[in-house]
């Protein structure tokens, strides 16, 4: 058996593999991009064989470039949470498209639930809200309008993007971690298994989900590159990344700044409540035994300069707006909210909009660039303020993803914030939570202490800014979220 760790990050806009040594050194990465469907006004929806087909490709690469399936030890899995696939067990071909964790088609059905009053004990049992964010909301839906998925009877297989490339790498097996269940609105937080209340009321025929299973364990084998790799590590993406940052104590914190923004606390071994809005979610589960965090979700972060970039045109590149923002003392008074798919904590508004307010003829492009740069520190103090509410108040955060390159935005963080901000010099975090738990389950490593010797170094940085400014941005970026919200 080799010594080398593969990791398939399956994100929201792109799948990578990556391959590190075990003293954390990452070898190379291989990516492609995937393509976004967008149906209609607030449909989000992938291709799930294109996602097979793309991480495959790139993990095949990585694994030829590395010396080939002996040079391995074990393979870790990481991906978007909350986006379901729908599949034949018989043929393993998908039988719908898959729905996005962006995707709000369910905003009309969440209402009727929440008007029915289910939501207080929804909350309760699997620390989630009513939202379309989540999986059972999209799989009752899906299991109204698309007949083939009740045609397909005994052999309809449904899983998160995980259960999805686990099939398709072993052959038929059929199972998905306790993070990426804890997503779906199925599982009781407390007890880790799929609640039959909550199948009833979300139509998911327990037959078709998979057995949830650790985040590190011998899961099964590939034969697909060559030789045997173990497939060792399982976890979404932002409990991987938290694992990656080693918040391993009660309180340690991450922010991660990609497609959106999610902040996670670790919250201890018991199963947390938040009463300001934020979601109580498993961290991770190893011999049977869970970790849980507070996480706060934000739907929009590099999505909106992605977005500024080829819908609006004003940026040519993501990378050219940390100088832009730097060539303005201010953002003039504009702010942008970016409600491109409705609003996630702590407001949770699918059907809130984004807004630009505050131009003058004064305003240039600069400003607005900036004012979007700038909704990066002022979500994150929502957040912050909600965690505080929940007395599990930042001292201070790990920061990562595609995002926080920008020195920029990684200042203005610890400005807004004020709290000293942490990043890695590797900020591919995800990629190396998932790599550590590869690596306990095939035993490199003893437990997560142990793995966190692949960790590197960081940056720190420290707030800045005056009170008065900071105050002054506060108060403006509120009567924005406030126009959004009326
Ligand atoms: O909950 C959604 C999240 O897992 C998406 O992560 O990295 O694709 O932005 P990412």
């Amino acid at each position: 058996m080799g010594k080398l760790l593969l990791v398939i990050d399956e994100g929201t806009t792109s799948t990578r593999a990556m391959v590190f040594e075990p003293s954390g050194a990452c070898l190379g990465s291989e990516s492609a991009d995937l393509i976004q469907h967008y149906p209609g006004p607030g449909l989000v929806e992938h291709d799930a064989g294109e996602i097979w087909e793309r991480s495959f490709a790139c993990a095949r690469t990585m694994v030829e470039r590395c010396g080939g399936a002996q040079a391995f030890a074990a393979i870790g899995i990481t991906n978007q949470r909350e986006t379901v696939v729908f599949w034949d067990k018989q043929t393993g071909e998908p039988l719908a498209p898959a729905i996005v964790w962006q995707d709000r088609r369910t905003a009309a059905l969440c209402r009727e639930w929440r008007d029915a009053g289910e939501e207080a004990a929804l909350h309760a049992r699997t620390g989630l809200r009513l939202d379309p964010y989540f999986s059972g909301t999209k799989i009752a839906w899906a299991m109204r309008h698309w007949p083939q998925l009740r045609e397909a009877g005994d052999r309809l297989a449904i899983g998160t993007v995980e259960s999805w490339l686990v099939w398709k790498l072993t052959g038929g097996l059929h199972v998905t971690d306790a993070t990426n269940a804890s997503r779906t609105l199925l599982m009781g937080l407390g007890s880790g298994g799929w609640n039959d209340s909550l199948l009833d009321m979300f139509s998911a025929p327990r037959e078709a989900l998979p057995e949830i299973v650790d985040c590190a364990g011998r899961f099964g084998t590939t034969t697909l590159f060559g030789g045997e790799i173990p497939i060792c590590g399982l976890a979404g993406d932002q409990q991987a990344a938290t694992i990656g940052q080693a918040c391993l104590s009660r309180g340690d914190t991450k922010g991660t700044f990609g497609t959106g923004a999610f902040v996670l606390t670790n919250a201890g071994t018991t199963p947390p409540t938040s009463k300001h809005r934020l979601l109580a979610t498993v961290l991770w589960q190893l011999n049977g035994r869970r970790t849980y965090a507070i996480e706060g979700s934000v739907f929009v972060a590099g999505s909106l300069i992605q977005w500024l970039r080829d819908s609006i045109g004003l940026v040519a590149t993501a990378p050219e707006t940390d100088a832009i923002a730097r060539s303005v003392p201010g953002s003039g008074g504009v702010y942008l909210v970016p409600a491109l798919s409705g609003l996630g904590a702590p407001w949770w508004e699918p059907e809130a909009r984004a807004a630009l307010s505050g131009m003058t003829f004064s305003t240039t492009r600069a400003h607005i660039v900036r004012a979007a740069l700038e909704a990066m520190a002022h979500q994150s103090h929502d957040l912050k303020t909600a965690f505080a509410a929940d007395g599990a108040d930042w001292s201070r955060l790990r920061i990562d993803g595609g995002m926080v390159a920008n020195d920029w935005i990684a200042q203005d963080l610890a400005d807004i914030l004020g709290i000293p901000v942490d990043r890695p010099a590797f900020t591919e975090t995800t990629a190396l939570g998932a790599a550590m738990l590869a690596g306990i389950g095939c035993g490199i490593f003893t437990d997560l202490e142990d793995a966190a010797q692949m960790r590197g170094s960081c940056t720190s940085f420290e707030p800045q800014l005056d009170a008065a400014t900071r105050d002054g941005r506060l108060a403006g970026w509120k009567r924005a979220v406030e126009q959004v919200l009326a």
